[in-house]
């Protein structure tokens, strides 16, 4: 028999190479059919911007394998009084922006921050110009007032001003077995005038949690651990968006490099004299 040339269909000729788009445009269309919308778009987000992550840096095997070693390593660290996972957000910038992308808060409204790992929910509502320290470990007085107040400039009564910080030995009493629970923190409530004012000491620069893979990655990435010196607050109000942020001192160490971006200029105070006064400005619902 004469032979023919092969028809395309049964030709051995290597078919069009399956790309990396391909594999994308395979993957998204296996994700395109969610229980939850919401979670389809945010897995398929998810998986464009890994792929295009894994092919900018051209991730080797070696590398995918140290990063789930790494991962791995986060949840491990993760127990009831630490979160690493929130610790690697937060050192990544990843909490800040999310803070950013959520604010959405009307001009004038006070700068929010992030949250942190040290908030304790429902410490004791103290009398106006109480003191929040239980232990004294020494460290230089300072009060803190000022005016919660509506975007027309007008106080509103009944604002909580939940605080926390950490003591002059630079440690959260969640972290020190010798601080009494509860030291430096308290919730405090206005009256018709929207003042404020407790007692506290000046708050010092610390580290975030460094024996931890989170700390390991910040070594190799150049970075430091450090946080300005700053005093923590959430401010809320019925019928007003709460927030959440810091009043930072302006002569600490660290404004310029705070380990988890958390700085923003219109929360920079000058604590040395003992005395800060600063209004706190809420959005309505
Ligand atoms: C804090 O300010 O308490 C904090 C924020 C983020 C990570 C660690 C600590
Ligand atoms: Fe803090």
């Amino acid at each position: 028999m004469v032979g023919s040339a092969p028809s395309p269909e049964t030709s051995n000729a290597p078919m069009a190479s399956f790309s990396t788009a391909d594999h994308l445009t395979e993957a998204l269309e296996a994700y395109a059919n969610p229980v939850n919308a919401r979670v389809g778009e945010i897995t398929r987000a998810a998986i464009k911007h890994l792929y295009a992550f894994a092919e900018e840096v051209g991730l080797t095997r070696e590398e995918w394998f140290a990063g789930i070693g790494f991962l791995t390593a986060v949840g491990q660290m993760c127990d009831e009084q630490r979160q690493e996972f929130i610790l690697m957000s937060d050192t990544l910038g990843f909490s800040m922006l999310i803070e950013m992308i959520n604010q959405d808060a009307a001009e004038g409204t006070t700068d929010p921050t992030v949250f942190g790992p040290f908030h304790i929910a429902d410490a004791a509502i103290k009398e106006m110009g109480e003191s929040i320290v239980i232990d004294d470990q020494g460290g230089s007085p300072l009060t803190l007032s000022g005016t919660v107040r509506n975007l027309d400039g007008e106080p509103i009564e009944g604002a909580m001003l939940d605080v926390w910080q950490n003591a002059a030995n630079g440690l959260y009493d969640v972290q020190d077995p010798d601080q009494t629970p509860m030291n430096m923190r308290g919730r405090f409530i206005t009256a018709a005038d929207g003042k404020f004012s407790y007692q506290t000491v000046r708050p010092i620069a610390y580290s975030v949690p460094f024996d931890g893979p989170v700390g390991a990655m910040l070594t190799a990435n150049g970075r430091h651990a450090w946080r300005p010196a700053h005093t923590h607050m959430v401010v809320s109000a019925d019928g007003y968006k709460p927030i959440t942020t810091h009043l930072f001192d302006q002569e600490s160490e660290y404004l310029d490099s705070d380990a988890v971006f958390g700085v923003r200029e219109s929360l920079i105070v000058d604590m040395s004299q003992g005395v800060v006064n600063y209004d706190f400005v809420l959005e309505p619902n």
